[in-house]
């Protein structure tokens, strides 16, 4: 039997398609057919510990909505999304010539292509499917299999995953990124620091490190400094930049109340100068 979909990955959904509605930071049409009632509801209580939760999720997606135009500026044809969940910008980024790839354990997969055959309109052939538990298997593997090429080079969005890794399922996965792809390949992924993940004291992030918990995907992963790791990985170019610094420069505004220096985003390619 099939583990079921993640709730965390329709929760976060939900936040987009909440954004998109208010014409926030976030713009993404298609989330809102992709959701329940229940994600909605969650994304409220886990905001309850950190009110800008829904703005989080929005800067994220628009900072690597960004990248992602980007890359496929700089002649990148091949855009891969590890831990997919209900992401859309296959749809939404298409670009002529552009393979997505969506990569996630294969409930959650299941889950997203019965709701994206839902969705009139919505393109069918947008993404190239791949199933992967990063704990056990290797996502290149798999991609392969789906027609990925190796030696071309890709941008890589990691979004909202590595907390819910093992350290070794993290560094598994990006060692591959940086010795089996190509070397002008671009990582980019969102992590937290120790404290978060451990819920620490000050945090005010408690109850919802619990709530993640409770619906089985406990956050297990946290580092407070990311380039060390990167570098042991196999990268030589990387930077980390926090949401402050994320939503500063895409908004023109900084807000400290939306604890956004708790978070962070990495970008690491072996070859190519990364840019934010
Ligand atoms: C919070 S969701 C983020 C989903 C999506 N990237 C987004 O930002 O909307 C976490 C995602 O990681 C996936 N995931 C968690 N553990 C995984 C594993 N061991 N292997 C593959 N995917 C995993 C979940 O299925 C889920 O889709």
């Amino acid at each position: 039997m099939l583990k079921p979909a993640s709730r965390t990955a329709a929760m976060v959904a939900a936040c987009r398609a909440a954004e998109t509605e208010d014409g926030g930071a976030c713009n993404d049409p298609w989330a809102r057919h992709m959701v329940d009632a229940g994600a909605y509801e969650m994304a409220r209580a886990y905001a309850e510990g950190f009110p800008a939760f829904q703005l989080w999720i929005a800067v994220r997606t628009a900072f690597l909505d960004e990248q992602v135009r980007r890359h496929i500026e700089r002649g990148c044809r091949q855009i891969v999304i590890l831990g997919a969940g209900f992401d859309s910008r296959a749809a939404r980024l298409s670009a002529p010539d552009v393979r997505f790839f969506e990569v996630d354990t294969p409930g959650t997969q299941a889950e997203k292509r019965e709701r994206v055959q839902r969705i009139s309109g919505y393109p069918q052939l947008a993404a190239t499917y791949v199933t992967c538990n990063f704990e056990s298997q290797s996502f290149v593997e798999q991609l392969v299999g789906a027609g990925f090429d190796t030696t071309a080079p890709a941008f890589i969005i990691w979004e909202g995953v590595s907390y819910y890794l093992s350290e070794s399922a993290v560094r598994n996965t990006l060692t591959r990124i940086a010795e089996e792809l190509a070397p002008d390949t671009v990582v980019a992924f969102d992590f937290l620091p120790l404290r978060i993940v451990q819920a620490g004291s000050g945090t005010g992030v408690r109850e919802s490190v619990e709530l993640v918990r409770s619906v089985g995907e406990p956050f297990i992963f946290g580092i407070n400094y990311v380039i060390p790791l990167l570098y042991d990985c196999g990268f030589r170019r990387a930077r980390q930049l926090t949401f402050d610094e994320a939503w500063l420069s895409l908004s023109g505004r900084y807000d400290r109340d939306n604890m956004f220096r708790f978070q962070f985003i990495a970008l690491a390619s072996v070859a190519y100068p990364v840019t934010v």
